[in-house]
């Protein structure tokens, strides 16, 4: 599952990390891996696993007052994990972190995907400047 969403105005770079650190937790327990690419203002989101907890865990995400406005992109079943050979359950990349090359760091990223869509969305959205 792919979404996208607003981060709250006031959000802080310790908000980032706090949803990071409970995202990897949480989703190593519920064998969900994936992909979190925040920009500064927004969030893109990709998560995979069992039916079930994709459906528990977006849901518990989509009342988070962290951010608003949540628009999932696409939905579809597959049989092989693209993100399962990561340790990391999600990844942060943007501004507020490293050296602000969102482009760059979400194309590396992105290398070994194998979905063309998923890569082009992520991709896509590092490109995109508001
Ligand atoms: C942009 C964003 C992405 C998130 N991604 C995940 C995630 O992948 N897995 C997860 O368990 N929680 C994620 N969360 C955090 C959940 O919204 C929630 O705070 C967390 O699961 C703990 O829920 P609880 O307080 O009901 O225990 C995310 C939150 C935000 C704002």
């Amino acid at each position: 599952m792919t979404y996208i969403s607003s981060a709250r105005p006031t959000i802080l770079l310790a908000d980032v990390e706090g949803i990071l650190e409970t995202s990897r937790r949480r989703n190593r327990q519920d064998e969900i891996t994936g992909l979190l690419v925040f920009d500064g203002k927004r969030f893109l989101q990709v998560i995979e696993g069992p039916y079930q907890a994709i459906e528990t865990t977006f849901a518990r995400i989509a009342q988070d007052p962290r951010h608003r406005a949540l628009v999932k992109l696409a939905t579809r079943s597959v049989e092989v994990r693209e993100f399962g050979q990561w340790a990391m359950a999600s990844h942060i990349v943007g501004p507020l972190i490293g050296d602000g090359n969102i482009v760059e760091q979400v194309d590396a990223l992105t290398e070994t995907l194998t979905d063309p869509n998923i890569k082009a969305t992520l991709r896509g959205f590092a490109r995109v400047r508001a």
